[in-house]
């Protein structure tokens, strides 16, 4: 090469002679390969430092580089608190091989060097968003549950054990961010479950967010001492578990649970389905890592409830948002939804008949009679404005029903519901039932259109259209369209057009009942679910999009803050205080893991439950009956 190079110099600087066919074909070579390498950076040019560093961390699931230098600090032995209620029998976990189940990812080929440099563009960006936010609960929120981003401080609103520390290690570990990582599972390894400045906590929010954390991280990095976190919180929140008749609290209060005498708890007279039905997904995970059947023998009990009242409510095959725990009862309330209250028990169903290797049919049931119902009464198609794509579209509403004869839709959607699209999807394949996928792809669909809809370019906390009657054809009646309008903002005889001018809602919405954003996952989980399952790139820009808006409308000096009305897009707006665990566990994981490789926690491999949290799917792992203990 270097000779080369100086003959070329020669023949720029010598007296003109002829080139020789040798100086020629070298001359020739040398613009070929300037060229190419010209176009070559054209087509990819070179990304972001920081994305190289992590590329090179595609081995981040083998890298346990600080493993097990951690040691649970002395915590209170949740297990020497008293069990009143104990079973005489345990329900082992489901024994016997895993099921090969579907295949739920599409089969990605070999993508070209632009959209990969492309995509990789987009994932640094996510991911520089989150050391932002990282960098600043580090300084101004250590070990707190929440960064209060604009006041830069923390607060505890989950108990005080850390709720974003321990919701935000397997992002950490996913974006290849070990050395935050460590540190914040030594920050862990010190939590004392035992303490807490509140009187009593959700087991809920508790087990979504902590014990899933935990799990999942667990999962990821086989870091002992998370188990051992793992199990201490188990115990605590299997305490929520010792009523009369075994289903659990929503409410768990932690002195009284220390000390209690006699027969321990009696069940709520009134709990909402998320509460009681979204607790199996982790329990299992806790069975089958310590192989201990006390945790899955807890669920269980609410499972088998389901099972046997499934068709003894209102709209037969469908759960309603509250439940008589105490009386095992579901046919009291006569409110159904997919949205706040509910979502998770039904977004269970499929997820927990995977994390159990297909080898407790009752999910598939569970999934299947109530599926069937969201489909024909629930899923509707909005009225849209001509020249939109609205038969692709699906919302999904609430429904009310003293019986399965009297019916009735509110076609209100919450972005909580977006998570639907996933669900339908993820279950479509579990299942082999292609219908299922297709709707999936409709209600995903329908989310991505209401953050286009939107000045700001992202959806609101809840929204009303007007039903379609029909799915297949559904013209625009701007009639119609006027009395719903002044319907919902109770202007019976108003003028439309000022009513509009007050409202300033774009075509199609009758009302946002709700105009904030909460830094809220629902939808992009949805792209991103689909995503994996279609291979689909437009998703990608769908994302991007999303992605865009949100940081445009949320951002704040110290982190992200909620937004408090998507319908002012003038910038002048502040966002509120405020910053939920789930925008570092859910939101901006889910953005990452869509611009990541798509092997990266391949759905084939992990369910996620519903804080985002991936669990290992069992493949060729033996489950054997276990004791309790
Ligand atoms: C939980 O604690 C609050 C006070 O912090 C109290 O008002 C409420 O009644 C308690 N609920 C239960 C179920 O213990
Ligand atoms: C529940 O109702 C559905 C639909 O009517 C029916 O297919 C199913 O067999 C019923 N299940 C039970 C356990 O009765
Ligand atoms: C449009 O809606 C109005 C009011 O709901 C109804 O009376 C009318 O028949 C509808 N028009 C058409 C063409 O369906």
């Amino acid at each position: 090469m270097a000779d080369r190079f100086k003959r070329r110099i020669a023949i720029r600087n010598g007296p003109y002679q002829p080139m020789s066919r040798r100086h020629r074909r070298n001359l020739i070579y040398a613009l070929t390969v300037g060229l190419l390498l010209g176009l070559l950076y054209l087509c990819n040019p070179p990304i972001d430092p920081l994305a190289v560093s992590f590329l090179e961390h595609q081995d981040y699931m083998n890298d346990r580089s600080g493993m097990d230098k951690f040691v649970a600090k002395d915590s209170f032995d949740w297990r020497k608190a008293p069990f009143h209620n104990t079973p005489t029998e345990y329900k082992p976990l489901p024994a016997g091989m895993p099921k090969t189940l579907p295949r739920i990812q599409h089969k990605f080929t070999e993508e070209s060097k632009s959209r990969k440099a492309q995509r990789e563009r987009y994932r640094v960006a996510v991911r520089n968003e989150f050391v932002r936010n990282w960098q600043s609960y580090k300084t101004w929120a250590w070990t707190k549950d929440e960064l209060m981003p604009i006041s830069a401080t923390g607060i505890d609103p989950f108990g005080g054990w850390g709720a974003t520390l321990v919701d935000s290690l397997d992002s950490l570990w996913i974006m290849g961010l070990k050395d935050d990582f460590y540190e914040a599972v030594a920050a862990v390894a010190e939590i004392n479950f035992g303490e807490s400045d509140m009187v009593n906590i959700s087991v809920f929010e508790t087990t979504i967010r902590y014990l899933g954390g935990l799990l999942s991280a667990y999962d990821l990095s086989h870091e002992k001492v998370l188990l051992d976190k793992a199990i201490q919180l188990g115990e605590m929140l299997y305490r929520a578990f010792d009523t009369t008749n075994r289903m659990p609290l929503d409410r768990l209060a932690l002195d009284l649970a220390k000390k209690s005498t006699g027969l321990g708890f009696t069940a709520d007279g009134s709990i909402c389905l998320a509460g009681i039905g979204s607790l199996t997904m982790e329990f299992v995970r806790l069975a089958q890592i310590t192989q201990n059947a006390k945790y899955y023998d807890a669920v269980s009990r609410v499972t088998d409830f389901f099972d046997r009242a499934q068709n003894t409510t209102r709209i037969p095959g469908l759960f309603p948002t509250w439940v008589n725990a105490y009386k095992q009862d579901l046919s009291y309330d006569r409110s159904f939804t997919l949205g706040a209250m509910a979502d998770s028990a039904y977004e269970y169903f499929p997820k927990t008949f995977a994390l159990l290797g297909g080898l407790e049919p009752v999910y598939e049931k569970l999934y299947k009679d109530s599926a069937a119902m969201v489909d024909k009464h629930m899923l509707f198609r909005p009225m849209l404005p001509e020249g939109e794509p609205g038969e692709d579209l699906l919302f999904c509403g609430d429904v009310h029903a003293s019986d399965p004869d009297s019916i009735s839709l509110d076609a209100e959607m919450q972005h909580l519901t977006c998570f639907v699209g996933g669900y339908f999807a993820l279950a479509g394949r579990l299942f082999q039932n292609e219908h299922h996928v297709d709707l999936g792809a409709k209600l995903t669909e329908g989310c991505i259109y209401a953050y286009r809809s939107m000045p700001t370019g992202i959806m609101p906390e809840i929204l009303n259209i007007v039903p379609c009657k029909s799915r297949s054809s559904c013209p625009w009646n701007q009639t119609m369209y006027e009395e719903h309008v002044l319907n919902r903002a109770s202007r019976y005889d108003g003028d439309f057009k000022e009513v509009m001018e007050e409202l300033k809602l774009p075509k199609g919405f009758t009302s946002i009942r709700d105009k904030r954003y909460l830094l809220r996952p629902e939808a992009i989980e949805s792209v991103f679910i689909m995503y994996r399952i279609t291979g689909n790139e437009e998703y990608l820009e769908h994302a991007w999009d999303m992605f865009t808006s949100i940081q445009k409308y949320s951002t704040t000096r110290y982190g992200n803050g909620q937004v408090l009305d998507v319908l002012d897009a003038s910038g002048y707006q502040i966002p509120e205080d405020k910053m939920e665990s789930f925008w570092l566990a859910e939101t901006l994981k889910y953005f990452y893991l869509i611009f990541s490789p798509p092997d990266m926690i391949s759905l084939d491999d992990w369910v996620l439950n519903t804080e985002a949290h991936p669990f290992r799917r069992p493949k060729w792992v033996r489950v054997q009956s276990q004791g309790a203990h």
